[in-house]
């Protein structure tokens, strides 16, 4: 493990880690999918974890976001051992954090149509006895927020949305929400490099308007550098490095951080998306 990742003395911890671990089956089907982690995030910071496929990364979110058991070790949300024992303390977290999946399809209700998607954001940051004018107000804020129109989506279902206008809807409801952490597990993946953009000077935009804390999710060291405050290196379930972006990635110390940042090139130019496509072509045509 490396240094305690920033200067402690001036921030507020937000989410901490000890030990933190999960294992899936038994006996000789086991696997360790996160490995006695250790973190400490501060308000208002973004954070990347970088890692593989198949590090661990979205088995510690949907920890870190209490949809599945942690096996061994110790969460503290805000200074308290988190306790979500029970579905109101749960739901009483899920005030404070929220997530967007790789795959917007799989984060919404298909039964519910995209009003009801938002009032239910409304209503659980205690806004049910709102009136409806300022609860459509709400919600046309929100979807502007993200360049959508709400008079367009109102009626409709999620699936009936592309899937960057799906990623857009699940910022919205973030803007709603206002959450104090946000965890982002590779929202832009399946999204052109353009909508891709968009996307994260959404992301940025919301990040400036409420101070959240943004724990973003990717395999791409050279965006974890370009968007990040402090970054955490993930292989085979374990933290192998972390420190602030600038240490981290111009000086990285792990073998395995060294080999993620060789497969980018020039790192240290300012990023640019339509390279990125360029080379992601090169690739496939390669391959
Ligand atoms: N529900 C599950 N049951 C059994 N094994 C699982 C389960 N979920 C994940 N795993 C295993 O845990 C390991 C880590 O998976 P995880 O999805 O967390 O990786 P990841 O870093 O998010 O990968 P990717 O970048 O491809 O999304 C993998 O070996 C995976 O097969
Ligand atoms: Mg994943």
């Amino acid at each position: 493990m490396s240094e305690p990742v920033n200067d402690t003395s001036k921030k507020e911890l937000c989410l901490s880690g000890t030990g933190v671990t999960k294992v899936f089956g038994f006996g000789n089907k086991k696997t360790v999918a996160v490995d006695h982690v250790d973190f400490n995030f501060y308000t208002g910071e973004l954070i990347s974890i970088v890692g593989e496929s198949g590090s661990g990364k979205t088995t510690l979110v949907k920890m870190l976001l209490g949809l599945i058991g942690v096996s061994e070790g110790e969460i503290t949300f805000m200074g308290k051992k988190r306790d979500i024992s029970t579905r109101s303390k749960k739901k009483e977290y899920w005030k404070g954090i929220q997530a967007i999946f790789q795959d917007p399809f799989s984060s919404y209700n298909i039964f519910h149509k995209i009003d009801q998607v938002l009032l239910d954001c409304i209503a659980m940051r205690g806004g049910r006895g709102l009136s409806k004018e300022k609860k459509r107000e709400m919600m046309v804020e929100a979807c502007g927020f993200v360049n959508l129109k709400f008079e367009e989506l109102s009626n409709k279902y999620p699936f009936e949305l592309s899937g960057g206008q799906m990623q857009r809807l699940m910022i919205a409801r973030i803007f709603l929400l206002r959450p104090q952490i946000l965890l982002a597990d590779e929202p832009t993946s399946m999204i052109d490099a353009c909508s891709r953009a968009t996307i994260l000077d959404m992301l940025m935009g919301l990040r400036r308007e409420t101070g959240m804390m943004i724990i973003f999710i990717t395999h791409d060291i050279g965006l974890a550098y370009y968007l990040s405050d402090s970054v955490y290196i993930m292989e085979h379930g374990k933290f192998v490095e972390s420190g602030s972006a600038d240490a981290v990635i111009l000086n990285p110390k792990a073998d395995y951080t060294k080999r993620l940042i060789s497969d980018v090139p020039k790192i240290h130019e300012p990023w640019d998306f339509s390279k990125k496509v360029k080379r992601a072509r090169v690739a496939g045509n390669e391959a």
